[in-house]
C-alpha cells in the first residue's frame, strides 16, 4: 500500500560521541568512564574500546558529505564533555572547535543540528567525586551545557540535555552493565535522580542562555501483563512501568515522582536524596520530548522469575536494574528478533505514542520527536555483479525501517503529532558493551579500512525523504 509521509515530519539519523569520534586523547580529551570501563576486564565484549571507533573525529566533513548525499533532513549527535571540559575542569576550545565545525558543516549541507548534551560520557574524574550519585555533578553539567551553549547557540536551535537517563542511572550505577559498572540499588536510585536533577537546572540555564528549544530524550520500554485479569501480572508489568519509563517522565512534565513508585522504591534512598524543591526543577517546561522505542515487553508475575537482564555480552556477572522486580518475569512473544534479542513490534511505537501524547506532552504543547529507533543485524558485504561496487543487501533492516516510520504514520492518522523521526543509528559504531560486534548502521562501517558503504536501508531512507512515500 503506497502512504504517503507528511512533508512536516522531519527524518534523519543518530549517532553519539563515544559510539563514533575515536580520537580518545587527541586535542585535550581527557578520559570519561567508557575510557575506564571498556578496559575492565569482561566489561565489554572482547575488550573493545571507543580509542578509534568510527574515526569520525577526522572523517566529520566526509561523514557530513554523505549524510548530504542520502538527503537526511536532521542529524542528531551528542557532545563529549571529555573532550569540551576534559576532567570537568575548564573549557577546551580544541574540543569545542570540532563541534563548531560539524554544526558549520551542517548548515552548509542543509541539515539541521540536534544536539545532545549527556551521551553517558561523563569524565572519570567526575566519577571519582561520586559520578551522577553526586550531586554536586549536576552543577558541573550546568557548566558544561553553558559551555556548549555559548559556543554553538548562535547556530544550534534544538538542545537535549540527557540521552536515556534510566541507562545511565539504573543500566549503569544498578545492574553494573554500564559504565561505571557500580551495582549498587542506592546508586542507581540516587543517579537516576541527580540526572533528573541536572536535566532541570540545565533546561533553567539554557533558556535564561537564550537556547530557543530545549528538550530531553527517554527510552521507553512499555511492559503489559499477560493476563490482564490478574493482579500480580498487572502489578509485575506496573513496576516495569514504573521504574523504567514514569520514573523519568513523570517528574518532568507532572513534577512528582509516581506514589506507586515511591512505596516499591524510595526506602532505597530515593526519599533521602530527593530534597525541597528539586520537583520543581526537574519539571521546568520542556519544548520536546524525544522518544527512543526498540521494543515492549509481556510480563508475568512468577517465582522463580527469569531475571530481567539487560546487556550482559560477557560472563561478568550483571546485577537486575530493577530493584523491586520480585517475580517479573518476561514472555517472549512469536514475532522475529533482531540481532540483540529485542522483539519487532512496530505497533508497540504507535501505542507508546498514543499515550505519550495523552499522558503527558499533548495538553502541555510538548512535541514528540522519536530521536531513536532501530535495528542491530549482522550484515553480509556482496559485490553488485555489474558494477564490482560492495553491496549489503540488509532486507530485514529495511523492513524495520519501513514498519516502523510506518508505525510512526499510524500515530499521527489517530490524531497524534509526531514532528520527526530519527533512525539509530547513521552508521555501526560502538554498541557500548556488545563492541563492534552488533550493527545498527544505515552505512556500513568496515573498522579495518574506515570505508563507509551505504546499505540498502540507508538507500530506502533516502528514498523516502525524496519521495515522501513508504
Ligand atoms: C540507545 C542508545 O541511546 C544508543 O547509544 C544505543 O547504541 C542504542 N540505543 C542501541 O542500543
Amino acid at each position: 500500500m503506497h502512504r504517503s509521509i507528511p512533508t512536516d515530519l522531519i527524518l534523519g539519523g543518530a549517532t553519539a560521541a563515544y559510539q563514533i569520534e575515536g580520537a580518545a586523547a587527541e586535542d585535550g580529551r581527557r578520559p570519561s568512564i567508557w575510557d575506564t570501563f571498556a578496559r575492565v576486564p569482561g566489561a565489554v565484549i572482547d575488550g573493545h574500546t571507543g580509542d578509534v571507533a568510527c574515526d569520525h573525529y577526522h572523517r566529520m566533513p566526509d561523514d557530513v558529505a554523505l549524510m548530504q548525499r542520502l538527503g537526511l533532513q536532521t542529524y542528531r549527535f551528542s557532545t563529549s564533555w571529555a573532550r569540551v571540559r576534559p576532567d570537568g575542569g575548564e573549557p577546551n576550545p580544541k574540543g569545542l572547535d570540532f563541534y563548531s565545525r560539524l554544526v558549520d558543516e551542517l548548515l552548509a549541507a542543509d541539515i539541521m543540528p540536534w544536539l545532545t548534551l549527556y551521551h553517558w560520557d561523563l569524565p572519570q574524574a567526575l566519577e571519582d567525586l561520586g559520578g551522577w550519585t553526586s550531586r554536586d555533578t549536576a552543577s558541573r553539567f550546568v557548566e558544561y551545557a553553558l559551555t556548549v551553549h555559548e559556543a554553538l547557540g548562535d547556530r544550534v536551535t534544538n538542545w537535549t540535555t540527557m540521552n536515556e537517563p534510566w541507562c545511565s542511572s539504573f543500566l549503569s550505577y544498578t545492574a553494573g552493565a554500564h559504565a561505571p559498572g557500580r551495582q549498587s540499588a542506592e546508586a542507581g536510585l540516587q543517579a537516576g535522580h541527580h540526572l533528573l536533577l541536572a536535566h532541570g537546572m540545565a533546561v533553567t540555564a539554557l533558556r535564561e542562555a537564550g537556547a530557543e528549544r530545549v528538550g530531553i530524550t527517554l527510552n521507553f520500554q512499555p511492559a503489559s501483563p499477560v493476563d490482564p485479569t490478574s493482579a500480580r501480572d498487572v502489578d509485575a508489568a506496573r513496576r516495569l512501568d514504573d521504574q523504567y519509563n514514569r520514573f523519568f517522565i513523570e517528574p518532568i512534565v507532572l513534577g512528582a515522582y509516581p506514589e506507586s513508585l515511591l512505596a516499591d522504591v524510595g526506602h532505597l534512598g530515593l526519599d533521602a536524596v530527593v530534597q525541597p524543591g528539586d520537583l520543581e526543577i526537574i519539571s521546568a517546561p520542556i519544548d520536546v520530548l524525544g522518544v527512543n522505542y526498540y521494543h515492549d515487553d509481556i510480563v508475568s508475575f512468577e517465582v522463580p522469575a527469569v531475571p530481567v537482564v539487560n546487556d550482559a555480552p560477557t560472563d561478568r556477572p550483571i546485577a537486575s536494574p530493577y530493584p523491586a522486580a520480585e517475580g517479573v518475569h518476561v514472555h517472549p512473544r512469536d514475532v522475529p528478533t533482531t540481532n540483540m534479542g529485542w522483539e519487532v513490534n512496530p505497533a508497540g511505537l504507535t501505542a507508546l505514542l498514543q499515550r505519550l501524547h495523552e499522558q503527558y506532552t499533548g495538553s502541555r504543547g510538548i512535541e514528540l520527536w522519536v530521536t531513536e529507533n532501530g535495528a542491530a543485524y549482522d550484515d553480509e558485504v556482496e559485490t553488485d555483479a555489474a558494477t564490482g561496487e560492495p553491496r549489503i543487501h540488509d532486507a530485514e533492516r529495511v523492513e524495520f525501517l519501513r514498519s516502523h516510520v510506518g508505525a510512526v504514520l499510524d500515530a499521527i492518522d489517530a490524531g497524534v503529532p509526531v514532528h520527526g523521526y530519527f533512525y539509530w543509528s547513521l552508521m555501526d559504531n560502538y554498541e557500548w558493551a556488545w563492541g563492534y560486534h552488533k550493527r545498527f548502521g544505515i552505512v556500513r562501517v568496515d573498522y579495518d579500512t574506515q570505508e563507509r558503504t551505504v546499505k540498502d536501508s540507508g538507500l530506502e531512507l533516502s528514498r523516502m525523504i525524496r519521495e515522501r512515500s513508504l
